[in-house]
């Protein structure tokens, strides 16, 4: 790798990736990076953002002549922006090596402005103080994320468009879901959106993606020959994606209410690594290639029929030592609001790889756990000669793959094995890949690797625009219904399982949740 430096930066090694992070060198040397946050004063900056663009930083991932720019409504120096991002950051990347010298030289690279985001006064003297900063190199590369609520999200984008593309370097800008809560919605924000950007300037960010499993799965199914011949109907009895937090939407209930569990989590998060799973092999790996076969996949889905959904919302418990509030209990929500905090919905895809499988996806909030994870049920084996050495569970003999997305990040595959011994029986064992334990390493957050990939130009890991459509087509009738009928949600107490309904749910299709 190569060493590139400057006064106030620490020595920058260009990764020996590079070239397969799709790095252009010569950028690094020839142009800076203006990161611009726009809802810099806002919860996902503060949570994710920031701390995302420092360990880049530190890492030496970045270029080299890079700054940061705040822009929100509220007022802010430079100094209480600095102030701000530096509440955020920790050293969790290197405890041992103290980065609190890093912290120091990348706050003194971050600028705030303040204005509105539906005039573009405010945009005009962005820029103006952006380019007092890029003039060290002869291009300057802009990067926006839009990190405010939709509802400024087209204004916003003109705004930055407007007033503060480079006239040098490239422009990117970022998009935080939602996508809108339909398809005619988000079809008026991508109208919106292509007003003043192209769609490759356009990063949609479906932060799932980035996680470290969720990349693995291609790597998982295409990379290893014991997989892939295995990945259709005639081995696969079901496939489970399963998303549970242990919290309520304590304190973002107004934004909640709006969309439900299906709109917030399953929609795209938990359709997206469906898509992935079940996608034909690419061509390549080139962001369109893996593009073209997960449209072709989400739009071989069937349209999610309301007979195969099940709504749930948790209300309050009381126990002796504390107090678990209900969904309703939250201020910030409507009172009587039928918007669901879990869903379990079954899926099913009309090809000839996956006819006949359910997809079953569940999502809840305020369960008994915080876990994400794929589980791939494989069938019966026929003719098992070994039947009446397992245990009296059929639903023990069969295998089945586990990819825990997180916490505890794991794959494991359940098998059949002789317990050790004289005597023969057999138990269900696992092999195990913990990922704690095998690479001893930090797993860097979902947005690092995604901002990371738009400061690369890599498309791969995000939201194609006819993707995003075809992802609401198959949702959108059923939401309708949903609202058109009040269907009423089934109530769960808050730490449960969730609604009894989703076992109702599962049984339809023989099978049961893990
Ligand atoms: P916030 O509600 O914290 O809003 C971000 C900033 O936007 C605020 O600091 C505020 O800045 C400004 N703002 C807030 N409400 C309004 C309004 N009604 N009109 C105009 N400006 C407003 O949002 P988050 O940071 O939580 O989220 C940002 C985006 O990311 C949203 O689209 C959200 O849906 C999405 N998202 C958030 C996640 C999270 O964990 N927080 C997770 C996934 C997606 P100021 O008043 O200073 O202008
Ligand atoms: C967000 C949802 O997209 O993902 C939240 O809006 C949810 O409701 C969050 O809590 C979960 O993300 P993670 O990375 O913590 O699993």
């Amino acid at each position: 790798s190569s060493v590139l430096a400057s006064k106030d930066s620490p020595a920058i090694a260009v990764p020996s990736t590079s070239q397969a992070l799709n790095v252009e060198i010569n950028d690094w040397v020839t142009s800076s990076l203006s990161v611009v946050v726009v809802g810099a004063s806002g919860d996902l900056a503060k949570k994710k953002i920031f701390p995302a663009l420092f360990a880049l930083y530190y890492e030496g991932l970045l270029p080299e002549e890079f700054q940061i720019f705040g822009y929100a409504r509220s007022k802010m120096s430079d100094t209480d922006f600095r102030d701000l991002i530096s509440s955020t950051l920790t050293c969790r990347i290197d405890a041992a090596e103290k980065c609190g010298d890093a912290q120091e030289k990348f706050l003194k690279r971050c600028f705030y402005q303040a204005g509105p985001y539906d005039d573009s006064s405010g945009f005009a003297q962005l820029n103006t103080k952006m380019s007092e900063q890029e003039v060290s190199k002869p291009r300057a590369n802009r990067m926006f994320f839009l990190s405010i609520p939709p509802n400024v999200f087209i204004a916003a984008a003109g705004g930055a468009a407007e007033q503060c593309s480079s006239k040098t370097g490239w422009t990117r800008v970022i998009v935080e879901k939602p996508f809108g809560r339909d398809s005619t919605s988000s079809r008026e924000l991508s109208d919106g959106l292509s007003r003043y950007l192209r769609e490759d300037q356009t990063y949609r960010i479906d932060h799932y993606l980035g996680k470290e499993l969720i990349e693995n799965l291609t790597v998982l199914r295409f990379a290893n020959l014991v997989f892939e011949p295995l990945w259709n109907r005639d081995y696969i009895k079901s496939v489970q994606v399963i998303f549970s937090e242990n919290f309520g939407t304590e304190g973002r209930g107004g934004y909640f209410d709006q969309y439900g569990i299906i709109r917030d989590v399953i929609q795209n998060h938990l359709l997206q690594i469906v898509a992935l799973f079940a996608m034909e092999p690419p061509v390549s790996l080139d962001a369109e290639d893996i593009r073209n076969e997960k449209v072709k996949v989400v739009r071989s889905m069937q349209p999610v029929q309301l007979d195969d959904v099940v709504l749930g919302q948790y209300k309050g418990r009381k126990e002796k030592n504390f107090n678990l509030p209900g969904y309703l209990d939250d201020a910030t929500v409507p009172k009587g609001s039928l918007t669901p905090t879990f869903a379990a919905i079954a899926m099913h895809i009309n090809n000839a790889r996956w006819d006949g499988v359910p997809f079953l996806l569940k999502a809840g909030k305020a369960l008994d756990n915080r876990r994400a994870e794929i589980r791939v049920q494989f069938r019966h084996i026929p003719g098992n000669i070994y039947k009446h050495k397992m245990g009296s569970n059929m639903d023990n003999t069969s295998n089945e793959l586990v990819i825990r997305i997180q916490p505890k990040e794991s794959i494991y595959l359940k098998i059949n094995n002789k317990v050790p011994g004289l005597g023969l029986r057999l138990d269900s064992t696992k092999l195990d890949l913990q990922y704690q334990s095998t690479y001893k390493k930090e797993l860097p957050d979902a947005y690092e690797r995604l901002l990371l990939d738009v400061v690369n130009g890599d498309k791969r890991l995000f939201i194609r625009f006819d993707e995003l459509e075809a992802a609401w087509e198959l949702y959108t009738p059923m939401l309708h219904e949903i609202e058109a009928k009040k269907v009423a949600p089934e109530l769960y107490p808050y730490g449960s399982r969730g609604p009894v309904g989703a076992h109702y749910l599962a049984a339809k299709y023989n099978v049961r949740w893990a």
